[in-house]
């Protein structure tokens, strides 16, 4: 059922085992866990370019001219996985710009422009997403901009959103004396990443009246 899927962590930070990273670490540890196959990305590994304008710089042939890695990452990676793993700090209240860059970038491929859209829009949909944040700040309001475009994001493109994990920290690796132990959350939301029932109800949705006891499934969506 659940088990044995492909779960991809994208980590955005230039510290590659930064406070983002460790989070993206830890969920894709609780993936494993749960019988998935996981992998984590270093971002700037893979992506240099920012995205420029399609209609400049496509080649004839419809393929992107950006000479980096992200047609291989995009095209064999994240289109044939079932769950993506967004790690970023908190930059100026916002995403990192090189998660930022990765989203941007899907552009080329879903552009009408580009020869095999189709099959791209049929593979980018209906994926679940977790959100790994690491900040100095700890308060709530400081994140709710990169989470209310992940939700969007995640609206357009069907995703359910299953959780997400916030470790505070400054320095390289500090979030591990983060008392409140963000890792150890995020091992379980990692876990149950393909558990986490997403309710979104509507006035006439059929549902039972209470929310915990017959389906061992319905959890909530981690949000700390
Ligand atoms: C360019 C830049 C902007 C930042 N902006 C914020 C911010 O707006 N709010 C905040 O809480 N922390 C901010 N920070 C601190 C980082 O979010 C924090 O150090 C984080 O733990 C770094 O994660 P990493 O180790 O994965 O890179 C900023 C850091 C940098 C380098």
């Amino acid at each position: 059922m659940s088990e044995g899927k492909r779960v991809i962590g994208l980590s955005s930070s230039p510290r590659r085992r930064g406070n983002s990273a460790l989070l993206a670490e830890a969920i894709l540890e609780g993936a494993a866990q749960a019988g998935h196959k996981v992998e984590l990305i270093h971002l700037p590994d893979h992506v240099s370019g920012l995205l420029r304008n399609c209609r400049e710089c496509r080649r004839p042939d419809g393929s992107c001219s950006i000479e980096d890695g992200y047609r291989a990452l995009f095209l064999d990676k994240v289109l044939a996985a079932d769950a993506l793993v967004l790690a970023t700090p908190i930059w100026w209240y916002g995403m990192s710009a090189g998660l930022k860059n990765f989203l941007d970038r899907m552009f080329c491929y879903i552009a009408l422009s580009y020869p095999d859209c189709e099959n791209v829009h049929r593979r980018l949909m209906h994926k679940r997403v977790a959100l790994a944040l690491s900040a100095e700040e700890n308060n709530i309001s400081a994140r709710l901009g990169i989470v209310q475009s992940v939700q969007e994001l995640s609206r357009y493109l069907h995703y359910t959103m299953a959780g997400i994990v916030t470790g505070i920290g400054n320095k390289t690796g500090e979030i591990k004396d983060d008392p409140t132990n963000p890792l150890e959350d995020a091992r379980e939301l990692g876990r149950r990443l393909f558990l986490v029932k997403e309710t979104d109800y509507k006035l006439d949705s059929v549902r039972a009246g209470r929310v915990w006891g017959e389906d061992e499934r319905s959890f909530p969506t981690t949000w700390r």
